[in-house]
């Protein structure tokens, strides 16, 4: 595995790897990687002939009083990984390769609307930054596939979308969230937890999953089962930030003829902030 930390040599690799007409997938990485991480780089193997992952703590996609410096830096570890994986390339760029403007005065990406919602409402900028960041990664490496977890769903949402709109001709791949025996979504967060709190965290997606149970049994008051679902993580002890039930397409409210869903929330336990969410097909 190639490790590189500058564009001009990511493109040198990629560049002859087109021309030999082999297929490149991406895996986006802030790093910390974990079996979530490694389950995208299986899949991407399955999709193209090369594979490369990049690993950036991305600082415009934090806000002030989030956890940008303590955020888990594990690179030995993570390069031992991938390389194991079978990767081909490791791109590792600094904060002045990837904004060489500055933070501040760099070209921004917005996906408005949806980055305004969810996860957006109470993280400002936060989907700004992601979008600036991977629309940069993707023209540094040029992939014809890209695989984001789900378990970020708005996220992948919001870059589905600045892909058609940019048409970037990437095949944006969703990958299933991993999760814990207990069924907490595997993330990098959860090392935040305390003992206590992670014995408390599962109740996360047994919220979801529930939810999804009255909706396949035909309840369809959205409203109820979405304050419901936050009362029942307020009970465990988290604090909801939202408990949503969307159109698993759009993210936009469902109606009464809505049939693919999806039921996302974020809430803290602690000082992390968790997130999950689950699909739901209506007959
Ligand atoms: O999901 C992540 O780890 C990040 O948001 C991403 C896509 C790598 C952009 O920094």
């Amino acid at each position: 595995m190639k490790t590189l930390h500058d564009i001009g040599s990511v493109r040198e690799i990629t560049r002859g790897w087109r021309r030999d007409g082999e297929s490149l997938a991406v895996i986006l990485t802030m790093g910390n990687l974990h079996k979530g991480h490694m389950s995208l780089v299986s899949l991407a193997h399955e999709h193209a002939e090369k594979v490369a992952v990049s690993i950036f703590v991305n600082p415009t996609q934090f806000g002030p009083n989030e956890d940008f410096e303590n955020y888990p830096r594990t690179l030995a570890n993570d390069k031992r990984r991938l390389s194991r994986a079978g990767v081909d390339l490791l791109f590792t760029p600094s904060v002045e390769e990837i904004y060489p403007h500055g933070q501040e005065g760099s070209t921004r990406v917005v996906v408005p609307g949806l980055s305004e919602i969810l996860c957006g409402k109470t993280r400002l900028n936060h989907f700004e930054g992601v979008a600036s960041v991977v629309s940069r990664l993707f023209n540094v490496l040029q992939p014809d596939i890209a695989v984001f977890g789900q378990k970020d769903y708005q996220q992948l949402v919001i870059i589905r979308r600045m892909a058609a709109d940019l048409h970037l001709g990437i095949e944006i791949i969703a990958g299933q969230t991993c999760r814990e025996k207990d069924g907490l979504a595997m993330s990098s967060r959860n090392q935040y937890l305390s003992d206590t709190e992670r014995a408390a965290a599962p109740e996360l997606f047994r919220a979801l999953q529930a939810c999804r149970e009255r909706l396949q049994t035909g309840d369809i008051d959205f409203d109820a089962l979405e304050k419901a679902g936050s009362a029942r993580l307020a009970k465990a002890g988290f604090k909801p930030d939202y408990f949503a039930i969307r159109n698993a397409g759009d993210l936009s409210r469902p109606t009464a003829d809505s049939r693919h869903l999806v039921i996302l929330t974020a809430a803290w336990m602690g000082r992390a902030r968790l997130i999950d969410n689950i699909l739901v097909e209506l007959l």
